[in-house]
Protein backbone atom coordinates (compact mmCIF):
# COMPACT_ATOMS: atom_id res chain seq x y z
CA UNK A 1 0.00 0.00 0.00
CA UNK A 2 1.64 3.41 -0.80
CA UNK A 3 1.48 5.81 1.52
CA UNK A 4 1.26 9.72 2.14
CA UNK A 5 -0.09 11.71 4.41
CA UNK A 6 -3.27 11.91 3.33
CA UNK A 7 -3.43 7.72 2.98
CA UNK A 8 -5.39 7.93 6.58
CA UNK A 9 -7.39 10.98 6.49
CA UNK A 10 -11.40 10.43 6.70
CA UNK A 11 -11.55 7.93 9.88
CA UNK A 12 -14.64 6.48 10.98
CA UNK A 13 -15.12 5.73 14.73
CA UNK A 14 -17.86 3.06 15.10
CA UNK A 15 -19.79 2.75 18.69
CA UNK A 16 -18.57 6.32 19.46
CA UNK A 17 -21.02 6.84 22.01
CA UNK A 18 -19.12 4.17 24.39
CA UNK A 19 -16.88 4.04 27.23
CA UNK A 20 -13.72 3.58 24.60
CA UNK A 21 -15.07 5.59 22.08
CA UNK A 22 -15.47 8.49 24.37
CA UNK A 23 -11.95 9.03 24.61
CA UNK A 24 -11.21 8.13 21.20
CA UNK A 25 -13.33 10.49 19.28
CA UNK A 26 -12.14 13.38 20.91
CA UNK A 27 -8.13 12.85 20.39
CA UNK A 28 -9.12 12.63 16.57
CA UNK A 29 -11.34 15.32 16.48
CA UNK A 30 -8.39 17.08 18.24
CA UNK A 31 -6.25 16.35 15.22
CA UNK A 32 -6.61 18.57 11.87
CA UNK A 33 -4.82 15.60 10.15
CA UNK A 34 -8.42 13.74 10.31
CA UNK A 35 -11.37 14.21 8.75
CA UNK A 36 -13.59 12.58 11.57
CA UNK A 37 -16.93 10.86 10.94
CA UNK A 38 -19.04 8.15 13.84
CA UNK A 39 -21.47 5.50 12.38
CA UNK A 40 -24.13 5.00 14.49
CA UNK A 41 -27.45 2.45 14.85
CA UNK A 42 -30.48 3.95 12.88
CA UNK A 43 -31.83 2.89 16.44
CA UNK A 44 -29.53 4.66 18.94
CA UNK A 45 -30.11 7.72 20.93
CA UNK A 46 -26.71 8.57 21.49
CA UNK A 47 -25.52 12.08 20.91
CA UNK A 48 -21.97 13.63 19.80
CA UNK A 49 -20.10 16.74 19.07
CA UNK A 50 -21.32 18.81 16.67
CA UNK A 51 -18.74 19.43 14.97
CA UNK A 52 -18.77 15.62 14.03
CA UNK A 53 -20.19 13.92 11.11
CA UNK A 54 -22.64 11.53 12.25
CA UNK A 55 -23.87 8.92 9.90
CA UNK A 56 -26.86 6.85 11.16
CA UNK A 57 -27.25 3.11 9.47
CA UNK A 58 -30.13 0.45 10.03
CA UNK A 59 -26.72 -2.55 10.76
CA UNK A 60 -29.24 -5.01 9.57
CA UNK A 61 -29.05 -3.38 6.19
CA UNK A 62 -25.74 -4.34 4.31
CA UNK A 63 -26.21 -2.00 1.30
CA UNK A 64 -26.61 0.82 4.19
CA UNK A 65 -23.54 -0.41 6.27
CA UNK A 66 -21.27 -0.28 2.99
CA UNK A 67 -22.64 2.94 1.59
CA UNK A 68 -21.85 4.36 5.25
CA UNK A 69 -18.11 3.19 4.91
CA UNK A 70 -17.57 3.85 1.48
CA UNK A 71 -15.08 7.15 1.53
CA UNK A 72 -13.19 6.00 4.84
CA UNK A 73 -9.72 5.46 5.08
CA UNK A 74 -9.44 4.00 8.41
CA UNK A 75 -12.26 2.17 9.94
CA UNK A 76 -12.32 1.75 13.82
CA UNK A 77 -14.80 -0.13 15.75
CA UNK A 78 -15.43 0.56 19.44
CA UNK A 79 -18.22 -1.35 19.55
CA UNK A 80 -19.43 -3.12 22.79
CA UNK A 81 -21.88 -4.61 24.58
CA UNK A 82 -24.40 -7.41 22.47
CA UNK A 83 -22.35 -6.20 19.21
CA UNK A 84 -19.25 -8.26 20.88
CA UNK A 85 -21.47 -11.36 21.57
CA UNK A 86 -23.43 -10.86 17.91
CA UNK A 87 -19.72 -10.55 16.50
CA UNK A 88 -21.12 -7.41 14.80
CA UNK A 89 -17.23 -6.78 13.60
CA UNK A 90 -17.31 -9.65 11.27
CA UNK A 91 -20.53 -7.91 9.41
CA UNK A 92 -18.65 -4.46 9.49
CA UNK A 93 -15.03 -6.06 8.24
CA UNK A 94 -17.16 -7.23 5.11
CA UNK A 95 -18.65 -4.27 4.69
CA UNK A 96 -15.19 -2.75 5.08
CA UNK A 97 -13.88 -5.05 2.00
CA UNK A 98 -16.53 -4.08 -0.06
CA UNK A 99 -16.66 -0.37 0.75
CA UNK A 100 -12.95 -0.52 -0.20
CA UNK A 101 -11.78 1.23 3.32
CA UNK A 102 -8.11 0.91 3.56
CA UNK A 103 -7.49 -0.10 7.52
CA UNK A 104 -9.75 -1.58 9.99
CA UNK A 105 -8.87 -1.58 13.73
CA UNK A 106 -11.24 -4.06 15.32
CA UNK A 107 -12.56 -3.76 18.82
CA UNK A 108 -10.38 -5.44 20.77
CA UNK A 109 -8.14 -2.91 23.32
CA UNK A 110 -7.60 -5.66 26.18
CA UNK A 111 -5.74 -9.45 25.82
CA UNK A 112 -3.01 -10.10 23.65
CA UNK A 113 -4.83 -12.20 21.54
CA UNK A 114 -2.21 -14.19 20.07
CA UNK A 115 -1.38 -15.60 23.32
CA UNK A 116 -2.08 -19.19 22.64
CA UNK A 117 -4.04 -19.26 26.08
CA UNK A 118 -6.42 -16.69 24.20
CA UNK A 119 -8.94 -19.37 22.92
CA UNK A 120 -9.11 -20.80 26.36
CA UNK A 121 -12.27 -18.84 27.19
CA UNK A 122 -15.03 -19.08 24.95
CA UNK A 123 -15.72 -15.29 24.97
CA UNK A 124 -13.12 -14.37 22.88
CA UNK A 125 -13.66 -16.48 19.88
CA UNK A 126 -15.92 -14.09 18.15
CA UNK A 127 -12.57 -11.76 18.14
CA UNK A 128 -10.50 -14.75 17.32
CA UNK A 129 -12.38 -15.35 13.87
CA UNK A 130 -12.23 -11.51 13.55
CA UNK A 131 -8.38 -11.53 13.65
CA UNK A 132 -8.48 -14.89 11.15
CA UNK A 133 -10.73 -12.83 8.81
CA UNK A 134 -9.02 -9.41 8.73
CA UNK A 135 -5.60 -11.68 8.16
CA UNK A 136 -7.55 -13.12 5.17
CA UNK A 137 -8.52 -10.10 3.85
CA UNK A 138 -5.01 -8.38 4.54
CA UNK A 139 -4.05 -7.64 0.68
CA UNK A 140 -7.11 -5.21 0.06
CA UNK A 141 -7.60 -4.27 3.94
CA UNK A 142 -4.83 -3.54 6.44
CA UNK A 143 -5.55 -4.18 10.11
CA UNK A 144 -3.79 -3.36 13.77
CA UNK A 145 -4.85 -5.10 16.67
CA UNK A 146 -4.50 -3.60 19.39
CA UNK A 147 -4.04 -5.14 23.09
CA UNK A 148 -3.96 -2.43 26.10
CA UNK A 149 -4.73 -5.15 28.91
CA UNK A 150 -7.24 -3.62 31.79
CA UNK A 151 -8.44 0.02 31.99
CA UNK A 152 -7.09 0.62 34.91
CA UNK A 153 -8.89 4.02 36.04
CA UNK A 154 -12.22 2.83 34.24
CA UNK A 155 -11.94 -0.28 36.38
CA UNK A 156 -11.09 1.21 39.56
CA UNK A 157 -14.42 3.41 38.61
CA UNK A 158 -16.76 0.41 38.01
CA UNK A 159 -15.08 -2.04 40.23
CA UNK A 160 -14.62 -4.13 36.94
CA UNK A 161 -11.16 -5.25 38.69
CA UNK A 162 -12.60 -5.85 41.94
CA UNK A 163 -11.71 -3.01 43.70
CA UNK A 164 -14.19 -1.51 46.03
CA UNK A 165 -12.99 2.26 46.77
CA UNK A 166 -16.26 2.95 48.28
CA UNK A 167 -16.48 0.29 50.54
CA UNK A 168 -12.79 -0.09 50.88
CA UNK A 169 -13.28 -4.01 50.10
CA UNK A 170 -11.09 -6.12 47.28
CA UNK A 171 -11.24 -9.57 45.99
CA UNK A 172 -8.13 -11.43 45.12
CA UNK A 173 -7.67 -13.90 43.05
CA UNK A 174 -4.95 -16.68 43.64
CA UNK A 175 -3.14 -14.39 46.09
CA UNK A 176 -2.79 -11.12 44.21
CA UNK A 177 0.49 -12.47 42.83
CA UNK A 178 0.41 -13.03 39.27
CA UNK A 179 1.20 -10.04 37.17
CA UNK A 180 -1.30 -8.13 34.82
CA UNK A 181 -0.64 -4.89 32.07
CA UNK A 182 -2.53 -2.36 31.62
CA UNK A 183 -3.69 1.13 30.29
CA UNK A 184 -5.39 4.20 31.95
CA UNK A 185 -8.35 4.47 29.50
CA UNK A 186 -8.05 8.02 29.31
CA UNK A 187 -4.79 7.34 27.61
CA UNK A 188 -6.23 5.17 24.58
CA UNK A 189 -7.29 8.47 22.36
CA UNK A 190 -3.28 9.60 22.39
CA UNK A 191 -2.38 6.32 21.62
CA UNK A 192 -4.92 5.64 18.82
CA UNK A 193 -3.78 9.28 16.93
CA UNK A 194 -0.11 8.00 17.72
CA UNK A 195 -0.96 4.65 15.90
CA UNK A 196 -2.74 5.98 12.73
CA UNK A 197 0.50 8.45 12.54
CA UNK A 198 2.60 5.85 12.50
CA UNK A 199 1.78 3.20 9.87
CA UNK A 200 4.90 2.07 8.90
CA UNK A 201 5.43 1.20 12.36
CA UNK A 202 1.32 0.03 12.87
CA UNK A 203 0.16 -1.33 9.77
CA UNK A 204 -0.77 -5.20 10.09
CA UNK A 205 0.71 -5.85 13.54
CA UNK A 206 -0.65 -6.16 16.80
CA UNK A 207 0.13 -3.05 19.34
CA UNK A 208 0.79 -3.57 22.72
CA UNK A 209 0.22 -0.02 25.09
CA UNK A 210 0.69 -0.37 28.61
CA UNK A 211 0.98 2.17 31.48
CA UNK A 212 1.47 -0.27 34.29
CA UNK A 213 2.10 -3.70 34.94
CA UNK A 214 1.85 -4.89 38.49
CA UNK A 215 -0.06 -7.47 40.91
CA UNK A 216 -3.33 -6.92 42.64
CA UNK A 217 -0.99 -7.12 45.74
CA UNK A 218 0.51 -4.18 44.64
CA UNK A 219 -2.71 -2.21 43.70
CA UNK A 220 -4.31 -3.07 46.97
CA UNK A 221 -1.00 -1.56 48.92
CA UNK A 222 -1.38 1.41 47.01
CA UNK A 223 -5.43 1.83 47.28
CA UNK A 224 -4.52 1.20 51.10
CA UNK A 225 -1.85 3.70 50.95
CA UNK A 226 -4.35 6.72 49.29
CA UNK A 227 -7.35 5.66 51.15
CA UNK A 228 -4.99 5.42 54.45
CA UNK A 229 -7.36 2.61 55.57
CA UNK A 230 -6.80 -1.37 55.90
CA UNK A 231 -9.08 -3.03 53.29
CA UNK A 232 -11.37 -5.94 53.99
CA UNK A 233 -9.96 -8.68 51.36
CA UNK A 234 -11.72 -11.91 50.11
CA UNK A 235 -9.70 -15.13 48.15
CA UNK A 236 -11.08 -16.22 45.13
CA UNK A 237 -8.64 -18.50 43.04
CA UNK A 238 -9.45 -18.21 39.68
CA UNK A 239 -9.94 -21.88 39.00
CA UNK A 240 -13.12 -22.04 40.72
CA UNK A 241 -13.56 -18.51 39.11
CA UNK A 242 -13.65 -20.32 35.64
CA UNK A 243 -15.74 -23.11 36.73
CA UNK A 244 -18.43 -21.17 37.64
CA UNK A 245 -17.84 -19.14 34.22
CA UNK A 246 -18.57 -22.35 32.63
CA UNK A 247 -21.79 -23.01 34.97
CA UNK A 248 -22.81 -19.80 33.86
CA UNK A 249 -22.18 -20.14 30.48
CA UNK A 250 -23.92 -23.57 30.18
CA UNK A 251 -26.88 -21.93 32.20
CA UNK A 252 -27.64 -19.08 29.57
CA UNK A 253 -26.23 -16.84 31.93
CA UNK A 254 -24.42 -14.74 29.74
CA UNK A 255 -23.40 -11.10 31.53
CA UNK A 256 -22.31 -13.18 34.35
CA UNK A 257 -20.52 -16.00 32.40
CA UNK A 258 -19.12 -12.92 30.31
CA UNK A 259 -17.18 -10.59 33.22
CA UNK A 260 -16.11 -14.48 35.12
CA UNK A 261 -14.53 -15.53 31.93
CA UNK A 262 -12.73 -11.74 31.63
CA UNK A 263 -11.86 -11.60 34.93
CA UNK A 264 -10.39 -14.64 35.34
CA UNK A 265 -8.21 -14.59 32.27
CA UNK A 266 -6.78 -11.14 33.91
CA UNK A 267 -5.67 -12.54 36.74
CA UNK A 268 -4.58 -15.90 36.28
CA UNK A 269 -0.95 -16.65 35.46
CA UNK A 270 -0.85 -17.84 31.80
CA UNK A 271 0.18 -14.00 30.52
CA UNK A 272 -2.80 -13.25 28.42
CA UNK A 273 -3.25 -9.82 30.06
CA UNK A 274 0.49 -9.45 30.73
CA UNK A 275 2.43 -7.82 28.02
CA UNK A 276 5.26 -5.61 29.85
CA UNK A 277 8.05 -6.80 27.42
CA UNK A 278 6.34 -6.34 24.31
CA UNK A 279 4.93 -2.95 25.30
CA UNK A 280 5.31 -0.04 22.34
CA UNK A 281 4.54 3.26 23.76
CA UNK A 282 8.24 4.38 23.47
CA UNK A 283 8.31 3.67 19.80
CA UNK A 284 4.92 5.31 19.51
CA UNK A 285 6.40 8.31 21.29
CA UNK A 286 3.77 7.79 24.30
CA UNK A 287 5.01 8.63 27.73
CA UNK A 288 3.06 6.42 30.65
CA UNK A 289 1.26 7.24 33.70
CA UNK A 290 2.42 5.55 37.18
CA UNK A 291 -0.19 3.24 38.83
CA UNK A 292 0.50 5.30 41.95
CA UNK A 293 -0.83 8.11 40.16
CA UNK A 294 -3.80 6.28 38.67
CA UNK A 295 -4.60 4.51 42.28
CA UNK A 296 -4.47 8.43 43.41
CA UNK A 297 -6.77 9.81 41.31
CA UNK A 298 -9.39 7.19 41.09
CA UNK A 299 -9.26 8.01 44.88
CA UNK A 300 -9.78 11.43 44.49
CA UNK A 301 -12.89 11.29 41.96
CA UNK A 302 -14.81 8.80 44.39
CA UNK A 303 -14.15 11.23 46.90
CA UNK A 304 -15.22 14.25 45.13
CA UNK A 305 -18.66 11.98 43.83
CA UNK A 306 -19.14 11.42 47.65
CA UNK A 307 -19.35 14.46 48.74
N1 LIG B 1 -9.58 -3.76 28.51
C1 LIG B 1 -10.59 -3.43 29.27
O1 LIG B 1 -10.49 -3.36 30.51
C2 LIG B 1 -11.90 -3.09 28.63
C3 LIG B 1 -12.93 -2.52 29.38
C4 LIG B 1 -14.10 -2.14 28.73
C5 LIG B 1 -14.26 -2.39 27.38
N2 LIG B 1 -13.25 -2.99 26.67
C6 LIG B 1 -13.41 -3.29 25.25
O2 LIG B 1 -13.56 -2.08 24.54
C7 LIG B 1 -14.48 -2.25 23.46
C8 LIG B 1 -15.61 -1.22 23.56
O3 LIG B 1 -16.26 -1.42 24.80
P1 LIG B 1 -17.18 -0.28 25.45
O4 LIG B 1 -17.31 -0.64 26.89
O5 LIG B 1 -16.69 1.05 25.07
O6 LIG B 1 -18.55 -0.59 24.72
P2 LIG B 1 -20.02 -0.04 25.11
O7 LIG B 1 -19.87 1.26 25.82
O8 LIG B 1 -20.78 -1.14 25.77
O9 LIG B 1 -20.67 0.15 23.66
C9 LIG B 1 -20.04 0.95 22.67
C10 LIG B 1 -21.03 1.29 21.58
O10 LIG B 1 -21.37 0.13 20.81
C11 LIG B 1 -22.58 0.41 20.10
N3 LIG B 1 -23.47 -0.78 20.22
C12 LIG B 1 -24.13 -1.22 21.31
N4 LIG B 1 -24.84 -2.35 21.04
C13 LIG B 1 -24.61 -2.61 19.72
C14 LIG B 1 -25.05 -3.62 18.83
N5 LIG B 1 -25.89 -4.60 19.24
N6 LIG B 1 -24.61 -3.59 17.56
C15 LIG B 1 -23.76 -2.61 17.13
N7 LIG B 1 -23.32 -1.61 17.92
C16 LIG B 1 -23.73 -1.61 19.20
C17 LIG B 1 -23.21 1.65 20.78
O11 LIG B 1 -23.02 2.78 19.92
P3 LIG B 1 -24.25 3.51 19.16
O12 LIG B 1 -25.34 3.63 20.19
O13 LIG B 1 -23.67 4.82 18.75
O14 LIG B 1 -24.60 2.62 18.01
C18 LIG B 1 -22.38 1.79 22.05
O15 LIG B 1 -22.29 3.11 22.54
C19 LIG B 1 -14.96 -3.70 23.54
O16 LIG B 1 -14.20 -4.49 22.65
C20 LIG B 1 -14.65 -4.10 24.97
O17 LIG B 1 -14.40 -5.47 25.12
C21 LIG B 1 -12.07 -3.33 27.27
Amino acid sequence: MQMSAHTFKNVLVVGASGDVGKVILPALIADSNFQVSVLSRAESSATFPSNVNVIKADYSNKDALVKALTGQDVVISTVGGEALLKNFDRTLIEAAVEAGVKWFIPSEYGFDLDHPDAASIPVNNPQLENIKLLKQHQPQLAHTFISAGAFLDWGLDTTFMNFDIANRKAILYDEGKNPVSGIALNNLGKAIVAILKHPQLTLNKRIYLVDATFTQKEMLALLEKHTATKWTVAHVTTEETFKKAEDDWAKGNIMDAFIGFLVGLTYDNRGVCEFEDKAHNAALGLGRVSLDQIVKEAVQRKQTTAQ
